[in-house]
């Protein structure tokens, strides 16, 4: 059986990983600034996180969520703690397309209405609400197309406020990342953030934090929201949480009520998966990994603004992109060939960092050498 081509690969095996490397089947280590696309939090294969797996896996794995487990409990209660928000409550799911669909579910259940606010250069995955509400007709197929989603542009407090005015009795959410991750790194600006919630709390609408790719840590604070000073409604979360065990879920605030049947999952919460996100919180805690995202990017932030090519950079904490000129714009390429180094990438030319939250100084350094002699290969070859 041949397997269905959904990606083009790059002809490269991974078989090995640890911390911010990882190696081929012929042993060549790589330098990992691209966490697995903003999977990895605390670093491959980090000892607690194995073994805590290892140790759960030798009792039980799974059972369905008709009894009680009490890892569920233990792990809403340390990222209540983690995240500040004690007083929230826990869905758990598999993904980030999941937690995204069940945060849309769960807001039109709880207003009676159906339409969604979404922002132009979104991604919130490819489940059906999720990719409708994203800004990629490419992915969206026919059944999936529907015309209750409001496309609006990002960071664009007229055209919000102009929505809301014509139409805020039928919005039942608002969903927004904190920083776009697919869309190239663009942060919503503080004061659009603060104006969703006004606009949200007056017409009686969800604030959805999509916080999937830039929450856990990522920005240098829990959530890249908690920038704004603004608490969401719901916040969708996956990638990070689990640091390569699938696990998502969505934080929700106290007032919207649970009611038996709005919410389901077979898979979400299984004890493995409670296990892995609980050896992660554990790890961001102990290792002080939050506050070493935001000093790690501020460091390659203030590097990579010395090295010449590289423009409109930006990002928090270990969120950052930066652009290219058309003679760079074979570097990531460059990059992972002939200096083993995986970075990300946003069409059409930016280049997109997302390390894990443990990467080390050393390691920043060796990036920042393998970027400044890619790039100085790659001008020298225009020229
Ligand atoms: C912001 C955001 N939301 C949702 C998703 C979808 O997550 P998943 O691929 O786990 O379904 C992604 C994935 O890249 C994402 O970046």
């Amino acid at each position: 059986m041949k397997l269905f081509d959904v990606y083009p690969l790059n002809d490269i095996t991974i078989t090995r990983a640890l911390g911010s490397y990882v190696w081929d089947n012929n042993g060549v280590q790589y330098l990992d600034m691209y966490g697995g696309h903003a999977v990895i939090s605390i670093g491959h294969t980090h000892p607690h996180w194995v073994k805590r797996i290892e140790d759960q896996l030798g009792k039980i794995a799974f059972y369905s969520n008709s009894i009680q487990i009490p890892l569920q409990q233990e792990l809403a209660y340390k990222l209540g703690l983690l995240s500040g928000k004690t007083d929230y409550q826990l869905f758990l799911c598999n993904s980030g397309a999941e937690a995204n669909e069940n945060a849309l579910k769960l807001a039109s259940f709880h207003t009676g209405r159906k339409k969604i606010i979404a922002f132009s250069k979104s991604f919130h995955g490819r489940t059906s609400l999720a990719v409708a509400a994203t800004d990629n007709k490419s992915i969206v197929a026919p059944v999936n197309e529907t015309d209750n989603i409001i496309f609006l542009p990002f960071n664009d407090e007229d055209a919000l406020k102009n929505c809301f005015q014509k139409q805020g009795e039928t919005i039942a959410a608002v969903i927004v990342e904190g920083i776009q991750g697919v869309g190239g790194i663009i942060a919503a600006t503080d004061s659009f953030l603060r104006l969703i919630r006004t606009l949200c709390d007056d017409a009686g609408a969800v604030y959805i934090a999509d916080s999937v790719q830039c929450g856990y840590g990522r920005s240098g604070q829990f959530f890249a929201h908690d920038a704004a000073g603004v608490h969401a409604d719901i916040y969708a979360m996956a990638k990070g949480m689990g640091n390569g065990f699938p696990i998502g879920g969505i934080l929700i605030a106290p007032h919207i009520q649970p009611k038996h049947g709005m919410l389901g999952t077979t898979f979400g919460g299984n004890h493995l998966a409670c296990a892995a996100a609980l050896a992660v919180l554990e790890v961001i805690e102990k290792e002080n990994l939050i506050s070493m995202a935001k000093q790690r990017g501020m460091y390659l932030m203030s590097q990579l603004k010395t090295i010449n090519g590289i423009e409109n950079l930006r990002g928090r904490g270990l969120m950052i992109g930066f652009d290219t000129p058309e003679h760079l714009k074979g570097l990531k390429k460059k990059l992972l060939t002939d200096f083993n180094v995986f970075t990300g990438e946003a069409k059409p030319n930016t280049i997109r960092l997302l390390p894990s939250l443990a990467i080390t100084r050393k390691q920043c350094d060796e990036f920042l050498d393998a970027l400044k002699d890619a790039i100085a290969e790659l001008s020298q070859n225009a020229q």
